[in-house]
């Protein structure tokens, strides 16, 4: 798996944070924690669902303040991708939270940019940023950091939306979607994941979006997973975060071949890795096994990944003849 060449296209850059790195920071920006070690902290990582897993994440997010923090984060993240074959990642950043913590984009984005492009130089990892609004406040709250953006605009490939899905459609973001596209972002949305599958729907239709983010509930409509064929939208799933959101259940029964069966480009992705136990190739190496899948099966997975990137197109041709 490692060997593999791969795109990961749904990770978020604050979910990588693994529990040394979070006391190491909180340490030297000279913040308390409610967890006195790591291992405690590591032992908090069990949650009922999408809303109590979210408390935890952003109680993490306290101690990311400086650009050397941001920069630190995204280049540990982007060293382990590399180690794991990733040769593309594209990562969504949540600048609301930090910038509620009087943090500014200057020290988030420019911490993320400069190990993007040191990590280039390094290991060759494509890595690409896309920002993402928290769906649980107001659309105009949205709109507004589109504004706080533009100035790092040529530094952001796309948008995204993800946080508290449920009695938060993707409708709700409607025109945080116009104004993105108008000004040329690729667009993506957490959409099905504990909510349902007309959610999957309106981020389509409504939002006009490119990809969905996860899209576990797409088979509950099956009208919806043959549209999703049809046009070829790309699902992110993110098997083990499902399973520690209890999503799911039981990767035996995970929808990620019936969805591959009926020729819906699906990929694997991690989501958080240091909060779900695994970064890509283990999400590959556990959904591989719970549903027995086939090296020309994992093939398609990783083919989905380049071909369902943001990359520019004589990129993703170059990225599939090279073996991918
Ligand atoms: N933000 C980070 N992880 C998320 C997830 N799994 N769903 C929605 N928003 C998120
Ligand atoms: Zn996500």
């Amino acid at each position: 798996m490692t060997a593999l060449p791969k795109a990961e296209l749904h990770v978020h850059l604050e979910g990588t944070l693994e529990p040394e790195d979070l006391a190491r920071f909180a340490r030297r920006n000279g913040l308390t924690l409610p967890w006195p070690t790591a291992g405690e902290l590591r032992a908090a990582y069990s949650f009922t669902g999408l809303e109590d897993f979210l408390a935890v994440y952003f109680a993490g997010c306290r101690v990311l303040r400086t650009r050397e923090d941001f920069h630190d984060l995204t280049a540990a993240y982007l060293r382990r991708a590399a180690g794991q074959g990733v040769r593309r990642a594209e990562m969504l950043f949540g600048p609301q939270v930090f910038l509620d913590h009087g943090v500014g984009l200057e020290a988030q984005l420019g911490g993320i940019t400069d190990a993007i492009a040191e990590a280039r130089e390094q290991s060759g990892i494509d890595g690409a940023l896309l920002v993402s609004a928290h769906r649980h406040r107001r659309e105009a709250d949205a709109l507004e950091l589109l504004d706080l953006v533009r100035p790092w605009r040529e530094h952001v490939l796309g948008v995204g939306l993800g946080g508290a899905e449920r009695g938060n459609p993707p409708s709700k973001f409607a025109r945080y979607f116009a104004a993105a596209r108008a000004e040329g972002y690729r667009t993506t949305c957490h959409a099905g994941e504990e909510g349902p599958a007309a959610y999957i729907r309106e981020a389509l239709e409504v939002c006009r979006v490119e990809r969905i983010d996860h899209g576990y509930t797409a088979t509950d409509d099956p009208g919806l997973v043959a549209r999703l064929a049809d046009e070829q939208v790309t699902l992110t799933l993110c098997p083990l975060s499902n399973l520690r959101l209890h999503v799911t259940e039981d990767l035996a029964a995970y929808p990620l071949r019936a969805l591959m069966d009926a020729g819906v480009p699906v990929t694997v992705n991690s989501d958080d890795p240091s909060y779900f136990g695994g970064y890509v190739n283990e999400n590959y190496a556990a959904v591989t096994e719970a549903l027995g899948l086939t090296g020309d099966e994992v093939e398609v997975l990783v083919r989905n990944s380049f071909t369902g990137s943001f990359a520019p197109p004589e990129e993703i041709r170059a990225a599939r003849l090279s073996g991918a």
